[in-house]
């Protein structure tokens, strides 16, 4: 407990999740209490501290689905490595896929090149700042959109992530299961705090972070709830195992590859053709190779 006492445990109100349940009060007092945790226990995150639109978009995508203390370790030496649009656009793909270990979910580092590629070729270099336009961009669905544009274009847009599905479940709907994102969405609308997005959705997320610690996960009883499926033994991961061995060593024989991954061979041919049919890999000669890049 903190000295005024902001908790994330604790519900706003016992008030139904409907927007005639946000009297002007409640709404008040939500704010107050989201806005006291983040005065408390708000995160200091690095993506936090600028308003550079390709070094936000580099933490949203990683951020997806990956958790922010990985996010964390790489997202530093990524920038470095990569500082903007241009030096992404032009990278072998090798070396972002090299910069990506460790974050899983692959396809979000080619869609993230690729993206890069459009916003030099299409935009001049500078990311739109239109949500319509962003959603239009590889690798980028609503909640990134969203993010985006409040995070980097300080735009009172209404957004929902997995955080901010918690929190607003977990003070509206109390009593209510298989709740949809299309009822969150108008109380989202109402209680956003248009003069200051950024704050207001940093201090979502963080409240959302710190009710998965007190845990049960009111998201278990969104309508949308999935688990993530295991990663031992998955597809999923001989992918990260093909991936790994080809930006450790960059060409490999079938067979070469075959056996440092260590799978099943019938399991993982048809996922290194996977691979190539996705533009993550290519054939040179007798040999795999991570793709040469954009311009191959
Ligand atoms: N800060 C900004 N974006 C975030 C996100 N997607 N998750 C956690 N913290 C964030």
């Amino acid at each position: 407990m903190t000295k005024s006492g902001a908790q994330a445990g604790k519900p706003a109100e016992s008030v139904a999740g409907t927007p005639e349940g946000l009297t002007p009060d409640v709404i008040e007092r939500f704010r107050q209490q989201i806005y006291r945790y983040f005065q408390e226990q708000g995160r200091q995150l690095p993506w936090r501290q600028t308003y550079d639109p390709y070094s936000i978009l580099v933490s949203e995508i990683m951020l997806q689905q990956t958790q922010v203390e990985r996010v964390l370790l790489k997202y530093g030496p990524f920038l470095a490595r990569f500082p903007d649009f241009a030096s992404l656009a032009r990278a072998p793909l090798r070396e972002v896929m090299a910069a990506w270990q460790g974050l899983g979910y692959n396809r979000r580092a080619l869609a993230l090149q690729r993206l890069a590629g459009r916003v030099i070729s299409e935009f001049d270099g500078r990311l739109s700042p239109s949500v319509e336009v962003l959603r239009t961009l590889p690798g980028i669905g609503p909640a990134t959109a969203g993010a985006l544009a409040a995070f980097a274009f300080s735009q009172p847009v209404v957004f929902i992530e997995t955080n901010i599905r918690r929190v607003f479940i977990h003070c509206f709907f109390a009593d209510r299961s298989e709740v949809r994102d299309q009822e969150i969405l108008p109380l989202l609308a109402l209680t956003l705090d248009r003069e200051r997005p950024r704050p207001w959705y940093y201090a979502l997320m963080d409240y959302g972070a710190g009710l998965k610690r007190l845990g049960p996960n009111a998201n278990r009883r969104s309508a949308h709830y999935q688990r993530q499926s295991p990663f031992a033994d998955s597809d999923r991961q001989i992918r990260g195992l093909i991936l790994q061995a080809l930006v450790k060593t960059p060409a490999l024989t079938d067979a070469e590859l075959l056996r440092l991954v260590g799978r099943d061979p019938a399991r993982t041919q048809p996922i290194i053709a996977a691979l190539i049919r996705e533009g993550f890999l290519e054939r040179v000669g007798a040999h795999l190779r991570i793709a040469a890049g954009p311009s191959s």
